[in-house]
């Protein structure tokens, strides 16, 4: 199992490329399902959730050829619809074939996602979803079965704001008989870029960015091209490693729009940020003041900025308090944290953080995406040596995190 040895202390000077967003290209690779023609995507980032997406699609029948960060896909010879236990464990995103499936074909056969690190993650407000628009459901040894001659628009309002879970609803309205509205949408960038996408394949979808998404079905979508919006969490993983060790980088490929509750805190922390309409500039030559945040869903703080921020807390000047609001159990990077010397409690779901001087580099243990992230900044402040183990958890969401940051001067190395 792979492991990242990093030696804290260096301060970051340079330029990162920022890649596609992991979100927001899962999703775009399920649109495949819904046509027949040829989908084209550029800026698709090269992670194993990708990876892990494009097997699962592939199985399906979906032919796919890929050429660097483009991609094209053809759905013209689908004839499996399921998407087995073997993948659907190793990634909840699998489940957005459900609502493709189903729409196109009449029928799907889809592994419920079991829990997984950071809270039990249920799928009812997909089911329900579907269900509305008339769709018959039984689960069944562990399988979603979905059957529907042909979906039927209808009004949804799901109990809480699922991202997910409104990108499966949308992809099905699009081909549903009438008139389909999505009230409490997800807001998300990364559903507004699938959204855009669908309306380039002939979708016709009102209210995209908003909370209430009306979507009047079509008979069939085409073909189109599309550049996956680049990644707002990993450019703001970057942004916080800067804040945690100094130095001065430039982020490109990138936008600012997108990423507001997240520099705001950056800017409270001490951080000078400048911006452009592709790229973020990000100095830092001070110690970083503690800031406090609860997570909500966008435009408000993401929950997958929560552990990043807290690393940097806990080498900040004063206390503060983080309170996660849309997973139950995406905290355990604390334990991990403190093993480097910081100050972390947990009451309920709020964290309070006294910031230290100084980390002191020890091994850790990455427990899923996110947490491995904060460890890998925290690492980076620490004085000494770091090593973080199972980063496999890294590499499904970020591309070639070590090599970015070597390249603006961090020490940090992989080890097979
Ligand atoms: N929820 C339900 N029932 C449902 C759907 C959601 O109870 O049917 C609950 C969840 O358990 C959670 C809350 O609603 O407590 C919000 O979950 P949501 O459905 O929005 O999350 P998701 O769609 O499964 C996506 C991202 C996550 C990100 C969350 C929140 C993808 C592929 N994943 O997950 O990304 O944290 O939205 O913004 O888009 C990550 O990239 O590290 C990651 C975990």
């Amino acid at each position: 199992m792979d492991k990242l040895k990093i030696v804290g202390g260096k301060r970051l000077a340079g330029e990162i490329t920022i890649s596609g967003a992991k979100n927001a290209a899962l999703p775009i690779l399920c649109a495949g399902l819904l046509t027949s023609g040829d989908l084209a995507l550029a800026n698709v980032p090269h992670l194993h959730d990708v990876r892990t997406m494009l097997k699962l699609l592939q199985q399906t029948g979906l032919k796919v050829s890929q050429d660097g960060e483009q991609v094209t896909l053809n759905g013209a010879a689908i004839d499996k619809l399921e998407a087995p236990y073997e993948l659907v464990k190793t990634m909840r995103a699998s489940i957005l074939v459900l609502g493709p499936l189903l729409a196109r074909f009449g029928e799907a056969k889809v592994s419920l996602p079991g829990g997984c690190a950071i809270g039990s993650r249920p799928v009812d407000q997909h089911i329900k979803g579907l269900e509305a628009l008339g769709a018959e459901i039984r689960l069944e040894g562990g399988y979603i079965y979905a059957r529907a001659k042909k979906l039927k628009g209808a009004r949804v309002v799901t109990d809480m704001i699922t991202v997910t879970g409104t990108e499966n609803l949308l992809m099905a309205a699009t081909l549903a008989d009438g008139e389909t509205v999505l009230e409490n949408a997800a807001r998300e960038p990364e559903v507004t870029d699938l959204a855009n996408l669908l309306v380039a394949m002939g979708a016709r979808i009102e209210g995209i960015g908003t909370d209430r998404l009306v979507i009047q079905g079509v008979e069939a979508l085409h073909g189109a091209r599309h550049e996956v919006i680049s990644d707002r969490i990993e450019a703001g993983t970057f942004l916080c490693a800067v804040a945690a060790t100094g130095g001065d980088i430039v982020l490109k490929n990138t936008r600012s729009d997108i990423l507001d509750a997240a520099l705001d805190k950056l800017r409270e922390m001490g951080v000078i940020l400048t911006t452009g309409p592709d790229w973020i500039r990000a100095q830092m030559a001070s110690r970083p003041k503690a800031v406090s945040f609860r997570t909500t869903e966008y435009p408000g703080f993401p929950t997958d900025m929560q552990a990043q921020f807290m690393a940097v807390n806990c080498i900040a000047s004063g206390a503060s308090k983080v309170t996660e609001t849309i997973f139950e159990n995406r905290f355990m990077h604390v334990q991990e944290l403190n093993r480097l010397g910081a100050r972390i409690t947990i009451e309920g779901n709020t964290a309070f953080i006294e910031g230290v001087e100084q980390l002191v580099g020890a091994p850790v243990m990455a427990t899923d995406l996110r947490a491995s992230a904060s460890l890998v900044i925290a690492g980076m402040a620490a004085r000494g040596e770091t090593l973080v183990d199972r980063i496999y958890h890294l590499d499904r969401g970020y591309d070639q995190m070590e090599v970015k940051l070597s390249q603006v001067g961090a020490d940090i190395v992989r080890i097979k």
